[in-house]
């Protein structure tokens, strides 16, 4: 039997009657404390979900004592607190628990948790859970996802870790303070691993990676300390989907071979490393919708074609590198592009117009180039443009287009260019408009009393 929103209005107090009740979902509702006691009456219930129902304070698990055939418990997104280890009383026939996003505390480590060995999801990620990871939980053979992120678990990850856990598919451990060094080696056996998420600020353990793992769909290896070139064994991955290495010192060139071999690969980020020399050629890819190679040492002009190449990009970033000369027209062929972000390069020449008239540019990032031209041309037409920040380069030119064209604007930034003309008072109907800088140009005339209606002024 499942519970229909209809069962809901008949009353809560009714409900310990649904002797037989099997599935129910109270999620997204205003429940409290008092509320959750009654429902240790529903023996039968096999899956209980009261996730975002904004409980408070303890909770009680004693009342699930009752619930012996509980199978899949979801009570994430409340406010629950207290130290779980003390009196979780869940039934060993849980296959899956999360209890994601409250503020449960305590340990892993005793006999209560243990038991839960038939589990294939547990998710306990962003809560206060500490301690190290309970030694019991290599019993977990059926587990299937495993995420702790976001906690203050610690210990030694070194290896073996989870020797045992050759079911696992998708493990999190971002974000707690684990230490040592750990290696892929831990997960040789593990040919179902499709998703390894280790990296944080946090962490400090570093990554050993010389070992291959089986076809990886995801990897997530971000501040993780790795050194020299990216790991040898996505060599051998071809069925992956987003990887991301940000914040590393990874050294060598753009690796063409990644796009190359994994022709599903979605999101590649790289941001925060040490690549370094010009951009090879790259084939054609037409899954990659999102990549980001700022923050390295990357030179050279982009290739003539590159949008023909990479059709389907919606997030570029190339900041902060040395990529120098022409933007080159194809860019424009990227036609779902969101979010394009050429700042701190060296870029030069005019912006091609096809790209100032592409239909979904949201952020135009082109700050600290040496771009110059007349950028609001009559073919800038970029209507839904929130974000745009072209200052520090050579630009030229009236206000006059930008305003009229791209009038729901958040951020506009023209700072140090060689922009002219007056103030258009048109500017008063930017209603959305927080952040507008155009300080060092050639503006003259009279500020037009339409400004004061702008939300805030800055500069
Ligand atoms: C929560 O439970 C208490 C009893 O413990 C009750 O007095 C209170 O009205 C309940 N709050 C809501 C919002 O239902
Ligand atoms: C793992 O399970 C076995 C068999 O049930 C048991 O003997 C052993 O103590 C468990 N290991 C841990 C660390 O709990
Ligand atoms: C770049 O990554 C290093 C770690 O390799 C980190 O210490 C630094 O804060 C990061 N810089 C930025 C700008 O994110
Ligand atoms: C591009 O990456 C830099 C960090 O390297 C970041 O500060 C910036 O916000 C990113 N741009 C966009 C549009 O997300
Ligand atoms: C700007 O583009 C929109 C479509 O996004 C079109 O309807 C409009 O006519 C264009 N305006 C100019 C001045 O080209
Ligand atoms: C004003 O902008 C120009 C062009 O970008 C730049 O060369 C110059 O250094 C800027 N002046 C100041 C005072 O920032």
């Amino acid at each position: 039997m499942i519970l229909t929103f209809f069962d809901l209005l008949v009353g809560f107090k009714s409900l310990p009657k649904l002797k037989k009740l099997e599935i129910l979902n109270l999620g997204y509702n205003q429940f409290n404390k008092t509320n959750i006691k009654q429902l240790s009456g529903f023996t039968s219930l096999k899956t209980l979900a009261i996730s975002n129902s904004n409980i408070e304070g303890f909770f009680p698990f004693e009342d699930f004592a009752s619930l012996s055939n509980l199978e899949i418990l979801d009570l994430s997104y409340n406010s629950f607190n207290g130290i779980v280890s003390s009196s979780i009383r869940l039934k060993s026939s849980l296959k899956s628990l999360s209890l994601v996003g409250n503020r449960l505390n305590g340990s892993l480590q005793y006999q209560g948790f243990c038991q839960l060995n038939k589990l294939q999801e547990l998710d306990l990620s962003y809560n206060l859970f500490q301690g190290i990871l309970p030694p019991c939980l290599n019993n977990f053979t059926s587990l299937r996802l495993l995420d702790l992120s976001s906690n203050l678990f610690s210990g030694n990850l070194s290896s073996p870790l989870l020797p045992n856990l050759t079911s696992l598919e998708y493990i999190n451990l971002s974000y707690n303070q684990f230490e040592g060094s750990f290696s892929f080696s831990s997960f040789a056996n593990h040919s179902k691993l499709q998703v390894v998420i280790l990296g944080s600020d946090n962490n400090k353990f570093e990554v050993e990676t010389e070992y291959p793992v089986g076809w990886l769909k995801g990897l997530t290896l971000s501040s993780c300390k790795l050194t020299g070139d990216l790991p040898g064994f996505l060599q051998y991955q071809f069925r992956l989907v987003g990887v991301d290495l940000s914040h590393n010192n990874l050294t060598g060139g753009f690796p063409n071979w990644l796009l190359e071999n994994n022709m599903r690969l979605e999101v590649l980020v790289l941001r925060n490393n040490s690549l370094m020399g010009q951009l090879l050629p790259l084939g054609p890819n037409t899954c990659i919708s999102s990549l980001d190679i700022s923050h390295n040492q990357l030179d050279g002009q982009l290739q003539e074609n590159v949008g023909h190449m990479i059709p389907n990009m919606k997030y570029l970033n190339l900041s902060n590198n040395g990529f120098e000369g022409i933007l080159p027209s194809s860019i424009a062929e990227m036609g779902s592009l969101g979010a394009l972000d050429l700042s701190a390069n060296n870029f030069s020449g005019e912006v091609p117009k096809q790209l100032l008239a592409t239909k979904d540019l949201g952020i135009l990032k082109l700050s600290n180039n040496k771009f110059h031209g007349e950028i609001f041309s009559g073919d800038f037409n970029l209507t839904w443009l929130d974000f745009l920040y072209l200052d520090n380069n050579q630009f030229t030119g009236t206000l006059s287009n930008v305003i009229s064209r791209s009038s729901r604007l958040w951020v506009l930034d023209v700072s140090n260019n060689y922009m002219s003309g007056e103030i258009p008072s048109q500017i008063g109907n930017m209603t959305y408009l927080i952040t507008l800088v155009l300080g060092n140009n050639s503006f003259k005339g009279k500020l037009p009393p339409e400004i004061s209606q702008l939300q805030r002024f800055v500069h």
